[in-house]
This record gives structure tokens, C-alpha cells and sequence, in this order.
């Protein structure tokens, strides 16, 4: 039916997180999520930038169920998850929502085999059939590993080994969206292309749509469709990939840029240059501002003081 493909994996309209954290006597609210809206098409794979702190993680467990907001609505395939999935969320949610966290580490009971592990997926949604073990060497081959690791504890395999099967046991649910937060950054740098590959496999051959949360812009270019920065809560630009890379609008983002490593730029980053990005971007932040579409073909847009809207 053509208006259920049109219905994307996902629709976030107005979400708000607001954390209180208690220091010494003392109270701070914290808006970790403030008036979020996000679209991820089917297939699609988002990646969702921004430094330490900005609020990634806190929107992906909102997502998942594992955090819940304050206000605002978010549908996954069309339904609205608030409303059916009040608080933790359901083994039929998980079936549609998958998460691959940042630590391959911690993810893994290290008492089980790589096979029981993927064994108790299967089962646990519905999908263990007649030929487990084949369905087991299908899944683990599937993500580039060989049959033999089934056989294998967590702790007898290497980070990017385990950060696969992490990803082996999201294929078990065949999982409509996957939530991948940081899924590299622990791994070598050698590795994480592989890991990186694997996700953009899952996209081309299974369709899933993946919001990819990173620090890395360089991955996210690589890997991403379309890139969403996030400053203090706040979604401040998103577009496709080059289109945003190459010509980034909201002087977070243009900080951000500048700090990725650049063989042909040939002085290293300047610290004058970031404490003017760092003004410019309180002025923008302190703004009444609105939301501009800087190019209707890459979808790019960026979130700008109403003032300096017709300036150029
Ligand atoms: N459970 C919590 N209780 C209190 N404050 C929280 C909680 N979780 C997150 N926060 C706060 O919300 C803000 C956003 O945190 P979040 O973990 O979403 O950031 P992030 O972008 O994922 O950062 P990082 O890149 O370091 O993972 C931070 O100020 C953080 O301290
Ligand atoms: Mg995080």
C-alpha cells in the first residue's frame, strides 16, 4: 500500500527531557531533550552528531523505552509508541526496535556461549525455526564471522568480534529500526570500518532504518544518508551528508567541522577561531530563531536567529 510506504520507520514530533541532578544541597534542571522533531525514512540511515553532553544517547534510550520524555510523540512504522508502550517497552516493540550500545563489552553475559546467546534472540521472538543451527551459522556469517564463534564465550573474543555479535543478535529479531549509539568508538580504528560496512549492509539488503549516534563526523559521512546536529538539546541543522558537510550554516556545526582532522588545511585548529565559533553560537542560541531550508534537493536546513535571516 503506497501510504504505508510513506510512513517513515520513524516520526519524533516536540519531545522534551528535562533531568534534575542533585549535587551538593543543591538542584540543576538539566533539558537534555527540548522540542525534538526527527524523521527516519525507511531504510534510511541518520546520523545524530554533537559533543559530549548534547543529549544523543538521551534520545535514542527515549526511543528504545529505556528513558521516558516529558512531553511530545514518537511513532515507529506509523504507531504511536507513548501510547502503546507506556513504560518499558514490549517484546513486539523490541521486535520492531533494536539498540547496539557503545560497549561490546558490558552487552554480553559472559557466562553464556555466542550460541546460546543468539539461540535465546531467536526464541524469545518468535523467529527460532526448524534448522537452528543453520539459522545460527547464517546469522553469524552474516555480520562476517566464522561458524566457530558460536562455540566461543564473550570474553574469548575480541571488541569488534563482540561489537558483531551485538549486531548478529539485533539481525536475529530482524528489527525494522536499530538505535546504534557510539557502536565504534571503543573498537580500533582498524575494525571500525568493518563494523561501519556491516551497518550499511543491514540498510541495502535488509531496509532498516538506523539512527547512528556518534561524535565522529568522519564516520557519519561516511556512513549516513542524511547528518543531524544537536547542540544543548537542540537539533540546530540536518541535511544529507555532503550537503551539510560541505556547506555547514550554524556556527556549531562549523566548529565541528573545523575540528575534523584535514591533511590539506594547513594549520592545525585554532583555538581563537573555536572561542569565536563558541560566541557566535551562544548569540545564535540566545536568539529568537526559526527554522530556514537552506536547499530544497538535500532537504538541508538549519536553525537560525530570526534577524539575520534576510541579512545575505
Ligand atoms: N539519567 C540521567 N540523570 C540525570 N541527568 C542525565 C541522565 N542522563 C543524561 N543526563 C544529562 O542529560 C544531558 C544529555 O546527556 P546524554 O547522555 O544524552 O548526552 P550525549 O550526547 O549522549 O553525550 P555523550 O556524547 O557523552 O554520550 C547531560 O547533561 C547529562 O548529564
Ligand atoms: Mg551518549
Amino acid at each position: 500500500m503506497s501510504t504505508q510506504e510513506k510512513t517513515p520507520a520513524v516520526r519524533i514530533r516536540g519531545l522534551d527531557k528535562t533531568f534534575v541532578q542533585s549535587g551538593f544541597g543543591s538542584r540543576r534542571r538539566v533539558k537534555a531533550l527540548d522540542s525534538i522533531d526527527l524523521d527516519i525514512g525507511r531504510g534510511e540511515i541518520v546520523a545524530l552528531v554533537g559533543e559530549s553532553g548534547s543529549g544523543k544517547s538521551t534520545l535514542a534510550r527515549c526511543l528504545a523505552r529505556l528513558e521516558s520524555p516529558d512531553r511530545g510523540t514518537m511513532e515507529v512504522l506509523g504507531e504511536d509508541v507513548l501510547r502503546t508502550q507506556r513504560r518499558r517497552a514490549s517484546r513486539e516493540y523490541r521486535s520492531e526496535v533494536q539498540m547496539v550500545f557503545q560497549d561490546p563489552f558490558g552487552s554480553l553475559n559472559p557466562t553464556q556461549r555466542i550460541e546460546h546467546v543468539l539461540t535465546r534472540s531467536l526464541q524469545l521472538h518468535g523467529k527460532a525455526g526448524d534448522d537452528l543451527r543453520s539459522q545460527l551459522v547464517d546469522l553469524v556469517e552474516s555480520v562476517g564471522l566464522p561458524a566457530e564463534v558460536l562455540g566461543s564465550f564473550p570474553h574469548e573474543l575480541s571488541g569488534g568480534q563482540r561489537q558483531r555479535i551485538a549486531i548478529a543478535r539485533v539481525l536475529a529479531v530482524e528489527p525494522e529500526v536499530m538505535l546504534a549509539d557510539e557502536p565504534t568508538s571503543m573498537l580500533d580504528v582498524s575494525v571500525r570500518i568493518g563494523v561501519l560496512n556491516l551497518l550499511a549492509r543491514l540498510r541495502d539488503e535488509r531496509g532498516i532504518a538506523i539512527l547512528y549516534v556518534t561524535h565522529d563526523l568522519a564516520s557519519a559521512r561516511y556512513l549516513a544518508d542524511r547528518i543531524i546536529v544537536m547542540h544543548r538539546g537542540t537539533l540546530v541543522e540536518g541535511g544529507e551528508s555532503l550537503a551539510l558537510l560541505d556547506a555547514p550554516q550554524h556556527p556549531y556545526t562549523q566548529m565541528l567541522v573545523g575540528a575534523v582532522p584535514d591533511p590539506a588545511r594547513e594549520a592545525p585548529f585554532d583555538p581563537e577561531e573555536r572561542a569565536r565559533y563558541r560566541a557566535e553560537i551562544e548569540t545564535w542560541a540566545g536568539s529568537p530563531s526559526e527554522r530556514v531550508l537552506i536547499d530544497d534537493e538535500s532537504g538541508h536546513w538549519v536553525w537560525k536567529p530570526k534577524e539575520t535571516a534576510q541579512d545575505d
